[in-house]
């Protein structure tokens, strides 16, 4: 039996080549990742079949917002406590692995800009300081009158369990210390927008401005952002490559733009990409 051919194997020559001669010179590599890359560590997606906007009664619209928290924070803190719990019960899985790799292997020619709050990343060993949150991270939460920086979800809410409902001793540890507003999510809603001071929007825009490799993974381009970073990183020279089981629109602008679009899971691909990566930078 023929094994299969890899992923590099299926690359074109040229863009082998160009991709080995950019990094192995001082070309820079940015990673975009989305929901899709914790699907194997067991986190489910956002959209599509099983995902967490289309199950019943969720709605993205009115969950997801800053409308909604300030109308019912104790569901928005349940929801958002309940998805910490799933995400610190899983594991990393070789996608996040081989992103780290990467980050290992180029240094400061590396970013990874995830859309994910599951702090997968940073647990595969991912160092926070060459990565953009950013929708922001499970693991924060600051004044909702924004009086106070970024704080850690106080240790009480580790023991957070399915069902769960805040005490009024919990709710105390949801107030900002401060100005007594409600504490909220360090997460991006879809009636936010993005800054630099929360998100690092300007930070995310200028990796990918200076990209030479670009690889978006797991997403769906169902939020706007990921694809008007590739859309930078392309118009500025990068090559672009798609890495996702599914159509998605990062996947036609990767093909129309000479880059390269793999249809197959991260954990599958990202290995093999890294491994790539890794050998150009040591030859
Ligand atoms: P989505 O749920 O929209 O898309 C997940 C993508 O992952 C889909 O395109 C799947 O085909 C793909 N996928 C599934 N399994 C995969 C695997 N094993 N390997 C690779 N790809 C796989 O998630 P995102 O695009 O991340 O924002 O969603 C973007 C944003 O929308 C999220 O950050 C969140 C959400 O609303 C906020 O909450 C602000």
């Amino acid at each position: 039996m023929t094994a299969s051919p890899t992923f590099v194997q299926q690359l074109s020559p040229e863009l082998v080549s160009t991709m080995g001669t950019v990094i192995a010179e001082s070309g820079r590599v940015v990673v975009i990742t989305g929901a899709g890359v914790s699907a194997e560590s067991g986190l489910r997606t956002y959209r599509g079949a099983g995902g967490l906007w289309t199950e019943e009664g969720m709605s993205a619209m009115t969950m997801a917002t800053a409308a909604y928290f300030f109308r019912h924070p104790q569901e928005s803190w349940e929801w958002y406590l309940k998805r910490r719990i799933e995400a610190r019960r899983a594991s990393p899985n070789r996608a996040h692995h081989a992103v780290a790799g990467l980050s290992d292997a180029l240094g400061d020619r590396f970013t990874l800009i995830t859309q994910n709050i599951d702090r997968l990343h940073h647990r595969s060993g991912m160092p926070l300081g060459r990565q953009v949150e950013i929708h922001g991270h499970h693991e924060g939460m600051r004044c909702a009158g924004e009086c106070i920086g970024v704080e850690p979800i106080p240790q009480r809410f580790d023991a957070w369990a399915e069902g769960d409902s805040l005490t009024d001793a919990d709710k105390q540890l949801l107030t900002c210390s401060r100005c007594d507003d409600l504490m909220r999510p360090h997460v991006l809603w879809f009636d936010e927008f993005y800054d630099e001071a929360h998100y690092a929007i300007r930070t995310a825009h200028g990796a990918a401005a200076g990209a030479s490799v670009c690889i978006t993974a797991g997403t769906s381009g169902g939020v706007p952002i990921a694809e008007r970073l590739a859309t930078i990183a392309v118009r500025a020279g990068a090559t672009l490559i798609d890495v996702n089981p599914a159509d998605n629109p990062l996947r036609r602008l990767a093909l129309d733009r000479g880059g390269h679009a793999r249809d197959g899971s991260a954990s599958d691909i990202l290995p093999e990409l890294a491994a790539f990566v890794r050998k150009a930078v040591t030859q």
